[in-house]
């Protein structure tokens, strides 16, 4: 199996890639990527049937004018299990994927095998975030989304990442650059108003694995390993040589870190 499928979901239509067989992956990608975000996972996890959504307002799914909320995101991501047949997934999320994971975790449980957790908080945004959002959405309506990319792609890629491997950086700005402005600003929008998810931690009784970038300062390596110590049994996992994001930056040690995770989940 190896295909774009289109889901319908009320007004707006979502593009989904589907690779191989076997139990489900789903790969959420953060902001403002799209299911590129996953070149890499795509193509290996034999015996899994990895599933890459493009999120609404993203990659080649519809981008409405309003409407977007994690529990909006979250809900698209059941109508996407839903149209595949799949009861339950593992779902591997990175940063605003996160993000919605903790959504599909609060709110639709029983669809979640295990969880793996990439450069993510589970923490809202604090009062100077919130402002940053706005400045960020004043950004992207006025100037575009190659202006967002030129903002934010210092602090998504390690200083080794810029120097010894400008393909990636290229990527993600090429990534950012297709991304449409209404899907840019409705996603700022849904990070800004998203609840804090700390209390969930210690509710969580799935298996889950939290990976970071060693040299991510969006969500940091401290943080993330907080955040596995409050999650029962949970493992995690810093890859040096990363910033905040380790499936592009590192794509090797990223997919042998989930591909160990997944084996003890079976
Ligand atoms: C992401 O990668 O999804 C974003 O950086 C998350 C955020 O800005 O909070």
């Amino acid at each position: 199996m190896n295909r774009t499928v289109r889901v319908p979901v009320e007004d707006v239509e979502l593009s989904v890639q589907e690779r191989g067989e076997g139990p489900a992956l789903l790969l959420v990608h953060g902001f403002p990527f799209d299911h590129g975000l996953w070149r890499h996972q795509l193509k290996t996890f034999p015996g899994w049937r990895r599933i890459a959504p493009d999120l609404r307002g993203a990659g080649g799914s519809s981008a409405p004018d309003n409407g977007y909320s994690m529990a909006r995101y979250a809900d698209d991501l059941i109508a996407v299990l839903d149209a595949m047949d799949v009861a339950a997934a593992v779902v591997c999320g990175l940063s605003m994927g996160g993000y919605v994971i903790f959504e599909l975790l609060r709110r639709y449980r029983a669809r979640v095998r295990a969880a793996i957790l990439c450069d993510t908080k589970a923490e809202a945004d604090t009062d100077e975030g919130k402002r940053g959002r706005d400045e960020m959405i004043a950004l992207a309506r006025g100037e575009g989304a190659a202006s967002v990319a030129d903002k934010m792609v210092p602090a998504l890629l390690a200083p080794d990442t810029r120097a010894e491997r400008p393909e990636v950086e290229a990527q993600v700005r090429e990534m950012i650059g297709r991304a449409p402005v209404a899907g840019i600003v409705g996603a700022l929008t849904a990070m800004r108003d998203r609840v804090d998810s700390t209390p969930l931690l210690s509710e969580l009784r799935v298996p889950v694995l939290v990976v970071a970038g060693a040299s991510d300062g969006i969500s940091t390596p401290e943080g993330g390993a907080a955040m596995a110590g409050k999650i029962k049994g949970a493992r995690f996992a810093a890859v040096a040589g990363a910033g905040h994001l380790p499936p592009l930056e590192q794509p090797f040690v990223t997919t042998r870190l989930i591909a160990d995770f997944l084996k003890t989940v079976l």
